[in-house]
């Protein structure tokens, strides 16, 4: 069995390339196979024989789903809030005294089912979450996934630092950690949904001990699960991993095993040219997370000089750190960004030193990011609306909402609307969604 849709398709192929696929046909496999959900077919649709199951308003263009590389799941009650203080304040004064609170399950319920139905109206098909440290709420939030059709990677948090995490909200040993996470990876796989996986998920150095790193890395070599953790985000966290472990960040998860190919790394705006190299050998890739740089980076993190290293680059929001949740307001805030480290930021600065050149990025490249750069690091069929890849999408509709600002006119050229769309698009004009070819919205 299949189904088909009548659209027009914008998307990135390549970091410089806007595909524009004008009124095709796509036909979608919907049997009960293992190859349900994949697309079977691109066709123009002046050629196209058979029957069409949905058309969509001409006006309305057809994007593949995007992937938020980096969030966390029980930060969504703080959204927009509490970022006046560092980070490492931040933690401690906000974010831990929440995440303790998912022990109870009401709480985790409400909360997930808010969130991953509010992230999939903004067009984020594919999330990596950090959970929190409690394995029975992260089951649930895996489920949560599994029951509303989002593609999810979930992480049980693993912290068990004596300074770098409070008594009340860690792993009561590196043992209890590891147990934990092991029990988190049966626990998500007996789910028996393969759109959900678990992910290995130390919290960052500051909050694990070297045992639990260790630990971690073997559960990893163990299971063949992925790992996620954040890696130099900001000058506080750069330094201390260079006082505790004398190297980088990058080097010294390499040197507990935990930069693998396919490892996310959130944020790495302090990342010096040969952790990038170290990266690039490895496979394993970066969540750029531009919104929560601007308050907790301390910097902005090179996308264009990692993608030339040849990194894998993806986007993230890292919610609660960064206050939007759909990744459409992050791409426009990673072209944003990397115009402020291209021009640099003080006038005072003569202009020849104020910026670094050759930073700024396109809105192509951003939604490339977005979709493929994720998809690439996750090694996922998604990212683009291809014979073999998943049907995983989102329509984009102008004249669904009376108050966005997202309008065609005659002047408005492909390139032209495809930047309007990054940049003007709410959810409001958001109309149907797919992940792996079911419609979820
Ligand atoms: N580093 C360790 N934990 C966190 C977190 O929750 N958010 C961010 N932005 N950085 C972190
Ligand atoms: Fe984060």
């Amino acid at each position: 069995m299949t189904f088909t849709v009548q659209a027009t398709v914008m998307q990135t192929p390549t970091r410089d390339e806007l595909e524009v696929l004008s009124d095709v046909v796509i036909t979608v496999d919907n049997s009960e196979s293992d190859s349900s959900g994949t697309i079977t077919a691109i066709e123009p649709s002046s050629t196209f024989t058979g029957s069409i199951d949905i058309t969509l308003n001409p006006d309305a263009v057809l994007m593949p789903g995007m992937i938020d590389l980096h969030i966390h799941a029980p930060q969504w009650p703080q959204l927009g809030t509490g970022l006046d203080v560092p980070l490492e304040q931040w933690l401690f004064d906000y974010t831990f005294p929440l995440e303790a609170r998912y022990t109870d399950l009401d709480f985790a319920a409400e909360v997930w089912t808010d969130l991953v139905t509010t992230l999939l109206r903004h067009g984020t098909t594919t999330a990596v979450y950090y959970a929190t440290q409690d394995l029975a709420a992260t089951t649930l939030l895996a489920e949560t996934c599994s029951d509303l059709g989002q593609r999810a990677f979930v992480g049980r948090v693993a912290m068990d630092h004596p300074t770098g995490t409070p008594e009340w909200y860690r792993d009561a040993t590196a043992q209890e950690g590891i147990k934990d996470s092991r029990a988190s990876i049966d626990q998500i796989q007996a789910l028996g949904n393969d759109l959900v996986q678990p992910v290995i998920t130390p919290r960052f150095i500051p909050a694990c001990s070297d045992e639990l790193l260790t630990g971690l890395s073997q559960l990893a070599a163990e299971s063949g699960v992925r790992i996620q953790t954040h890696c130099s985000e900001s000058d506080w966290e750069h330094g201390y991993v260079l006082e505790r472990h004398g190297m980088s960040d990058t080097e010294s998860l390499a040197r507990f095993g935990l930069i693998q190919s396919g490892t996310v790394l959130a944020h790495a705006a302090h990342v010096s040219t040969s952790d990038l190299e170290l990266l690039a050998k490895s496979g394993a890739g970066i969540a750029h997370c531009p919104l929560s740089n601007a308050y907790f980076g301390d910097a902005v993190f090179p996308a264009r000089r990692a993608l030339d290293a040849g990194v894998h680059v993806g986007l993230g929001t890292d919610i609660a750190g960064g206050s939007e949740p759909g990744l459409l307001a992050q791409c426009a805030h990673a072209v944003t960004v990397s115009r402020h480290l291209e021009d640099g930021v003080d006038a005072s600065v003569a202009r020849s030193h104020r910026g670094v050149d050759d930073s700024r990025i396109s809105a192509i490249t951003a939604f490339w990011m977005a979709t493929m750069g994720g998809a690439n690091l996750l090694d996922a069929p998604i990212g683009m609306i291809e014979v073999g890849r998943a049907f995983d999408a989102f329509v984009v509709d102008p004249t669904r909402s009376s108050t966005s600002p997202l309008r065609r006119w005659d002047l408005d050229d492909d390139a032209r609307w495809f930047e309007k769309l990054l940049r003007l698009t709410r959810p409001a004009d958001i109309d149907m969604i797919w992940v792996d070819g079911i419609q979820i919205g």
